[in-house]
């Protein structure tokens, strides 16, 4: 017989893992780079209006198709509709691609946590970083070369994710989430205060926050704003509509969306402001100006801080804190993005949990580990995270809100839905935004985006690679998502939408 589906115990639980889910890497390396990239202090406005006319409306979205559908993202989108299973594994294929590099990242910040300790990496960190570290191979595409340093990590963090998705939902999910969750809060905070009584904080913050008010007229900066609501609420990707299945009927969902969605924002300014700081008292030490030390992404993170610890008094405690973060707040998300894997398989097959997590971790923990832990790793990581984020997730995003807005006309459905069971009341001006306003700003980044990709490539990064990692990889995400769904479903399971009085009576 099917299975019973597993349940969060209560609500606090899975606002704190859906919290877990949005708060990850891209709030503290990823938003302070890009605000101040794009405008600073004026980037708020179209990170707000971005936040307000698509973040949250698709974060509703997400929780409505769970909810309602009460499925993984191929078994919630089946119910829908007979032939838009296809979506759903989509977003599983992205969520795949996506799990493969994100685990990296969290293995060279453990790393990082352990050379905070003695400040391993000496007093050239961008040169510690690529050689001594990641050994980069700037002569090869792409090769087998591995780097005992970044595969031994790495294997770890796979093997205690898989610990922890085998414990389940609630006893590892949701257990990890009560405990992480406010673990970082706490931490990252001290962080923060600390770094604001550094020499120079100010300096950092008049960086970040002086508007350009001439970024608003420029479309990129939009397009920015809007991808990185998207990363960072970590919607589109299948795990809202995974976690909201989890749920009992009676829950407040859009009052639980609000709580989550203005956490991960409040937690992003806040990254904003420390690691603002940090690069203040950096400029201010050297005597340079904020711009100079503002490398991006993983440069920040990775070599920018480093730099910074050796520099400051107590940097040891500093570094440790700020990696540890890194560490936590990854491993949260990364949790949530392979269960939206696991969640497919399992509906789909009625495989029972532990052999699913075996093998979805396997599987996981094999691409993972072959192609990334390299001297030519970095740009493979590179390339799936620019594809992945920037073509993948939008495409499948503008897809599934035709669909659902056009073609199936459900908006009205999944607003009753969510109204029936929630404080927050959805009504036309949420449908407006869904149906029309975000599917067509997104359709008009994918447009931009695809086309500068064609012409430029990416970031000087050899062809091969772009291709081979970029599209291929892309492409093949449908190919497959499109074989999956003509695969039978187990025989025990209802295809049909599950009625609400039905459920109640459980
Ligand atoms: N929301 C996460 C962050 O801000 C990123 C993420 C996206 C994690 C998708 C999992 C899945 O870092
Ligand atoms: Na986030």
């Amino acid at each position: 017989a099917e299975q019973v589906r597993e349940q969060w115990s209560t609500r606090t639980v899975f606002i704190l893992a859906a919290i877990g889910s949005a708060v990850g890497l891209g709030n503290i390396w990823r938003f302070p780079y890009v605000a101040y990239d794009n405008g600073g202090g004026a980037f708020i406005i179209p990170y707000l209006i971005a936040l307000l006319t698509a973040g949250i409306p698709l974060l509703f979205f997400d929780y409505a198709i769970g909810h309602k559908f009460r499925g993984s993202p191929p078994l919630a989108f089946k119910r829908l509709h007979k032939r838009a299973e296809v979506i759903g594994w989509w977003q599983v294929g992205v969520s795949f691609v996506i799990a493969v590099y994100y685990a990296v990242i969290i293995a060279w910040a453990a790393r990082y946590t352990i050379f905070s300790l003695d400040e391993a990496w000496g007093d050239d960190a961008a040169t510690f970083f690529s050689t001594d570290f990641l050994q980069q191979d700037s002569e090869s595409t792409f090769g087998f070369n591995y780097v005992t340093g970044v595969w031994v990590p790495l294997l770890l963090v796979w093997i205690a994710v898989i610990a922890v998705l085998a414990l389940g939902v609630q006893k590892g999910i949701g257990s990890t989430a009560k405990v992480f969750v406010p673990l970082l809060v706490t931490l990252f905070s001290v962080l923060v205060v600390r770094a604001l009584f550094l020499d120079g904080a100010g300096l950092g913050l008049d960086a970040l926050f002086t508007p350009d008010w001439s970024a608003l007229t420029d479309s990129g900066v939009w397009i920015a704003a809007y991808g990185q609501i998207f990363f960072s609420l970590s919607i589109a990707f299948g795990i809202m509509i995974t976690y909201a299945s989890y749920l009992k009927r009676k829950t407040n969902m859009t009052g639980s969306g609000l709580v989550v969605a203005f956490s991960n924002s409040g937690f992003e300014i806040l990254a904003g402001i420390g690691v603002f700081a940090v690069l203040g008292y950096m400029a201010q030490s050297d005597g340079v100006a904020v711009s100079e030390v503002a490398s991006s992404g993983i440069g920040l993170a990775f070599i920018a801080f480093p730099s910074v610890i050796s520099m400051m008094p107590g940097g040891p405690i500093f570094g440790v804190l700020f990696f540890g973060c890194l560490v936590f707040a990854g491993f949260t998300s990364l949790v949530s993005i392979v269960q939206v894997i696991i969640s497919g398989l399992q509906d789909k097959t009625g495989m029972a949990r532990v052999p699913a997590v075996l093998l979805v971790g396997t599987v996981c923990t094999a691409v993972s580990m072959i192609l990334l832990p390299t001297t030519t790793g970095l740009n493979v990581l590179d390339v799936l995270d620019k594809f992945a984020n920037n073509i993948g997730i939008v495409s499948v995003a503008v897809v599934a809100l035709v669909v659902v807005s056009w073609f199936t006309r459900s908006l009205p459905a999944l607003q009753d839905d969510l109204n029936a069971v929630s404080s927050f009341k959805l009504g036309i001006v949420w449908r407006v935004f869904l149906g029309v306003i975000t599917p067509v700003v997104l359709a008009y980044m994918l447009i931009d985006e695809v086309s500068t990709l064609i012409s430029d490539g990416y970031g000087g990064l050899p062809t091969g690679l772009v291709v081979g990692f970029g599209w291929v990889v892309q492409l093949g995400v449908v190919a497959l998502a499109i074989v999956l769904s003509f695969l039978p479903w187990q025989r025990s399971i209802d295809l049909t939408v599950p009625s609400t009085s039905k459920e109640e009576a459980k």
